[in-house]
């Protein structure tokens, strides 16, 4: 394990799973979207009525959630729907959740767990590159000014209204930047790149050749 590993950071809405599952097929390596890990344990605390403040009883959950799925294969679980994952409820959730000390480092230690495991891997999420692998072998910081992200995002869910989506982008970035534990920021060594005036493919071109120079 532990040859390769890309990791791609940026707020909600960012192009991160796109260009992520493209980069996974050029160069042959095993995907991971870690937001899905605490959309999860979201779920699951909404299911059971767990107040999803309540550091002690989610940590609990999350303990109880990695048992039961024998350690890293809660990652990759497909006992979830994605549209119980993508949920509104999930969505507001989610952030309240992922605040929690415990549960980030449970998740962390699953991710470097599942990562040690495969040969090379692109990872997704908000910490990849500043907490889960400083040392990654390239890594990319995502962004865009957030009306993009949410018209990005409505025209492909369809259903939702933009301005509810601009709505859940914002406030996700703003917990997700603002927490104790692992805020999201581009790590010091990240390219970066805003994708707001660009396309999926040009975007890929720029992430397609970084990977060239230093994989
Ligand atoms: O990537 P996605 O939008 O599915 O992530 C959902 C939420 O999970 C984020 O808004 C964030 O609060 C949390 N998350 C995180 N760290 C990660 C991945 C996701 O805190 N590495």
């Amino acid at each position: 394990g532990l040859g390769t590993v890309v990791a791609v950071d940026g707020p909600a809405a960012a192009g991160k799973t796109t260009t992520c599952l493209a980069l996974s097929k050029s160069f042959d390596l095993r995907y991971l979207e870690s937001g899905r890990t605490y959309r999860i344990i979201a779920f699951e605390a909404l299911q059971r009525r767990i107040p999803v403040d309540n550091a002690t009883k989610v940590t609990c959950l999350c303990d109880e959630l990695i048992t039961a799925s024998r350690s890293a294969s809660l990652l990759t679980s497909d006992r979830y729907a994605p549209d119980n994952l993508r949920a509104t409820r999930v969505n507001v959730a989610v952030s309240a959740v992922a605040k929690i000390a415990e549960v980030r480092q449970r998740v962390t230690s699953l991710i470097r767990l599942w990562a040690g495991a495969q040969p090379r891997c692109v990872i997704e999420g908000r910490d990849i590159g500043t907490t889960i692998f400083p040392a990654a072998t390239v890594k990319f910081y995502l962004t865009a000014k957030p009306e993009v992200r949410a018209m990005r995002r409505v025209r492909q869910e369809r259903s939702a209204s933009y301005e509810h989506v601009l709505d859940d982008v914002i406030r996700r970035d703003e917990a997700d930047m603002s927490r104790a534990t692992s805020p999201l920021v581009p790590a010091e060594d990240a390219i970066r790149i805003d994708t707001t005036d660009l396309t999926v493919e040009q975007v890929l071109r720029l992430m397609t050749s970084a990977c060239r120079d230093r994989g």
